[in-house]
């Protein structure tokens, strides 16, 4: 298979570890081991107890009863676990798609999304979502009118990357309507759940809701934990849950048992951990909405409701890769722009989920007072 570049991935290669300020990171501040150690008097003797053989490779017992109670619907045998949730979507479009499918992928989106098909020899359709009020939104008739007779799955990304838009849950069981009108497979991409704003807008799984539905989940964004590289599927359709298993045998045939642990001690302790992530994004949302009140002629701020990422754009013809560059450059501040998501030039992807996002937004707004403004004469 021939697939082009992840252009965020290689964005991130090039800069994450050089870059001294990352205001655009798509997880949530990272654990220490110790942290998770800390959570149980007994962990640190079942880590050094623990055998170095190969696992289950449908994932720990433990870890999937520790995944499964987090559904309504979803007992541990309908839970498979993976090396993050990349290979989880790499194995889920290998195990549902054949070339000349159609497939339907809301955009923008996290590429993978929409390149594993495209490479797949599938015939994809971007769902774009929509800017209104400075707010994002999904059109259905839109989705309506996409499908074809040859659709033979959705996807889409709830809570959403890059720009925190949140689905309610009439319009996921609208989207589950329409898949089930034609018994079109859903996937769901949903490794923000748990970080809503408001968390009376919480919605169930896509898989509790629907059989045919595929939830993907993962250690990495609102847990903090992306070290780990566990992910996740949920699903109660048995043909693809067997598929994917059968593929996991060709990629890593089993997790990392200290990486399952660690993942099963995080979620005895969810909790705690989600509490801390939300803390540090609502401190860092009201930074974000201070300043982009106070600079509204510079940018178009799009609120998300949900995550630690936020898609605003530049205004006044701005090209945010051109302003990303000199900003790296004269600050050391990291932000995405939106081309790495084939989106336009003027967006631009924003992450607050980290501790030190206080000192990235002052150097941020240093520069647009030193610089941006001049620039803009
Ligand atoms: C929406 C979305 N899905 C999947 C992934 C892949 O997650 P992981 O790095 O845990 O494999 C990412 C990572 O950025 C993401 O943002």
């Amino acid at each position: 298979m021939k697939i082009s570049e992840f252009k965020l991935e290689r964005f991130f290669a090039q800069h994450e570890f050089a870059a001294p300020y990352l205001m655009c990171c798509s997880d949530c501040e990272s654990w220490t081991i110790q942290d998770l150690l800390d959570f149980d008097p007994h962990a640190t003797q079942r880590l050094l107890n623990l055998g170095l053989g190969y696992t289950e490779s449908k994932g720990n017992p433990a870890l999937r009863q520790q995944i499964a109670s987090l559904y309504q619907n979803i007992d541990p045998a309908q839970v498979l676990v993976f090396c993050g949730a990349e290979e989880a979507v790499f194995l889920y479009m290998q195990a549902v798609l054949s070339p000349g499918d159609h497939v339907i992928v809301q955009t923008p989106s996290y590429q993978s999304l929409y390149e594993i098909p495209a490479a797949m020899g599938c015939q994809v359709d971007k769902w774009e979502m929509k800017r209104s009020g400075g707010q994002w939104g999904v059109d259905m008739e839109e989705l309506r009118n996409l499908i074809t007779n040859k659709t033979r799955a959705i996807i889409i990304n709830t809570p959403h990357n890059p720009t925190g838009y949140l689905m309610s849950q009439q319009e996921l069981q609208e989207i589950i309507s329409i898949a089930r009108e034609r018994d079109i497979h859903l996937f769901v991409d949903e490794v923000y759940k748990y970080l809503e704003y408001d968390l009376d807008n919480q919605i169930p799984w896509a898989c509790d809701l629907y059989e045919k539905a595929v939830s993907l989940g993962v250690m990495s964004k609102s847990f903090g934990l992306a070290g780990l590289r566990i992910g996740w599927i949920a699903s109660r359709d048995p043909e693809v849950y067997h598929a994917m298993e059968g593929l996991k045998d060709y990629t890593t045939i089993c997790s990392s048992g200290p990486s399952e642990l660690l993942s099963i001690l995080a979620l005895e302790n969810r909790e705690q951990i989600i509490k801390r992530n939300r803390n540090i994004i609502t401190q860092n949302l009201k930074l974000l909405d201070d300043f982009f009140q106070q600079y509204k002629e510079l940018f178009s701020w799009f609120r998300p409701h949900a995550g630690p990422i936020a898609f605003p754009a530049f205004q006044q013809g701005l090209d945010a890769e051109v302003v990303g560059q000199d900003l790296l450059q004269h600050s050391g501040v990291l932000i995405l722009p939106a081309r790495v998501y084939d989106y336009d030039h003027h967006h631009f992807r924003i992450g607050f989920g980290r501790k030190n996002f206080d000192n990235c937004l002052d150097r941020f707004e240093q520069y647009v007072k030193d610089r941006l403004i001049t620039l803009i004469g």
